[in-house]
């Protein structure tokens, strides 16, 4: 087994599932009181995540320096790695500050750690901080061009140490350096596969004699838990979509199919007014989540209500949340919040349904997986992930009916422009944000003083790391030249070209 230890890194999970893929065993822990939880009979490697915080500072996490002497192998990563370089007497100074992608070069072939690597290949970085001494007895294995001790180890204590994320989808090879710790750990690797069965029998058993209630939205998450519950219990699941007017054009039809094709009846409410006065003059993003997040549960306490009242047990909201959604809304103890989603950190204290989230551990590319061995048709499963708030939160400032339909004109054009050039799905996500900046443009010769649309499009498989799509000029052209025209009140379009990190997807 490998222990992870946790620092409240927002991809301490991605590491589990990457050694989980390896068919390796593991499990999380707090690095509090270490060396009483470790079972030293089982344990063959211990990982350090990274986490938010400095080293140097005070009451961040650390842990015994007792654990270096287990004689069991270590890898630390970005904080963790921090961490061990100070623990063992090395020295961490503030950085430069590097998020996201950075080319990175092997010195040294000699080690196993490096077995199978390139010489140069692309990591992914999102730290502030930089270890600038290494304690005794460590060597450099590859640097970047800003970091020297980008991978380091002690060969004769195995002990190591990455300053990039090999964890993230976007680090090439980044599966190698872990499959490299754990063959030093002498743990022998496998093909893991995900237990379908094994879900849908958990579905059965927590749900028990209640019916549940499905929150479902057409999107790929809540669509294949939706099946996967509909396998386990039958009609006894009863699928909700709370029609809040903020979702895309076509979600009533698409959802309308799902429903048909598994032959369970889909319930439409209609809160598209409620939703629109809830949301007047709410300018914080937060605070649009929140009052999305209640206002979902408050329909489907009503629900609840209306059901029990027929004399059916209800116990359960289903709902599609995936890892991503919960680490975002500080999902463990070191972590901190990004942003509460509203499925997640969105939700009020006391509800009266309890969750039932059969992929809160899963990663969006492990759903579809799950979409594809359940013989989904493609038009279920690949197409872009849309959030529960929706256009919402890719209105910066007030959300009206006016700037509702802007964002809906603009985002057709998108999807359209896309889908002529056949590259629709090729890409994670795209849209455009009313970002409620104002410039200047000249139209038919008159002065306009119009709002500036930024245009998102995205590539990633997990959520957790993302590039933005190398559109091809043309694309891009026909796509400005559209938004300006047909959108009333447009003066013009950018194209923001962050990754993730340190931008999140969304702008809100
Ligand atoms: P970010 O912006 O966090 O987006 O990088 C990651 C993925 O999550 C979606 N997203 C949400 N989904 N409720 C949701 O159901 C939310 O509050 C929320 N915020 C972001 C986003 O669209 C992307 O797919």
């Amino acid at each position: 087994m490998i222990a992870i230890i946790d620092f409240g890194s927002q991809t301490t999970h991605l590491i589990s599932r990457r050694i989980k893929e390896l068919g390796v065993s593991y499990k999380i822990l707090s690095p509090e009181n270490i060396i009483g939880k470790i079972d030293k009979k089982q344990t063959k490697g211990i990982i350090f995540s990274g986490g938010p915080s400095s080293v140097y500072s005070k009451n961040v996490p650390t842990i015994d320096p007792k654990i270096f002497s287990l004689d069991v192998p270590i890898l630390g990563i970005c904080y963790g790695f921090q961490l061990t370089a100070k623990l063992l007497g090395g020295k961490v100074v503030v950085g430069k500050k590097e998020y996201g992608p950075s080319e990175f070069q092997i010195s040294n072939f000699k080690f196993q750690i490096s077995n199978d690597l390139p010489k140069t290949f692309v990591v992914w970085m999102s730290h502030g901080d930089e270890v600038t001494k290494l304690p005794k007895g460590f060597k450099i294995i590859g640097s970047t061009e800003h970091v020297p001790f980008a991978f380091v180890g002690n060969l004769e204590r195995k002990i190591f140490g990455v300053q990039f994320h090999p964890e993230v989808e976007h680090t090439q090879f980044g599966e190698t350096v872990l499959k490299n710790f754990i063959d030093i750990c002498k743990i022998k690797t496998s093909e893991h596969l995900i237990d379908v069965k094994k879900i849908e029998e958990n579905i059965k058993k927590i749900s028990g004699e209640s019916y549940v209630i499905g929150a479902v939205s057409g999107g790929v998450d809540s669509t294949v838990v939706s099946v996967l519950t509909a396998k386990a219990i039958g009609k006894k699941f009863i699928p909700i979509y709370v029609d809040n007017g903020l979702m895309r054009d076509g979600t009533k039809k698409h959802l309308k199919k799902i429903f048909e094709h598994i032959d369970i009846k889909l319930r439409i409410i209609n809160a598209k007014k409620e939703t629109l006065n809830k949301l007047k003059g709410v300018l914080d993003p937060e605070e649009k989540r929140i009052l999305i997040g209640k206002l979902y549960i408050k329909v489907f306490e009503k629900e609840m209500k209306r059901l029990i009242k027929q004399g059916k047990k209800v116990e359960f909201l289903l709902q599609g949340t995936i890892y991503s959604d919960v680490i975002e809304s500080k999902g463990t103890m070191h972590a901190v919040k990004i942003k509460s989603h509203h499925n997640v950190g969105g939700l009020p204290k006391n509800m009266k349904l309890k969750l039932l989230e059969p992929m809160r551990n899963y990663y969006k590319d492990e759903v579809k997986k799950i979409g594809k061995k359940l013989n989904l048709p493609s038009e279920f499963i690949d197409k872009q992930p849309f959030p529960g708030p929706g256009f919402a939160i890719r209105i910066r400032g007030e959300v009206t009916r006016t700037r509702l339909d802007k964002e809906r004109k603009a985002d057709n054009i998108v999807l359209d422009e896309l889908k002529k050039a056949g590259i629709l799905l090729n890409v994670f996500l795209s849209f455009p944000v009313l970002t409620n900046a104002f410039s200047t443009a000249v139209k038919g010769d008159g002065r306009v003083f119009g709002e500036v649309v930024a245009l998102r499009i995205v590539e990633s498989k997990d959520v957790m790391t993302s590039s933005w799509a190398r559109i091809p000029y043309d694309i891009l052209q026909k796509i400005s030249s559209r938004i300006v025209n047909e959108v009333p009140g447009v003066s013009r379009v950018v194209y923001d070209i962050t990754t993730k990190p340190p931008a999140t997807m969304e702008w809100e």
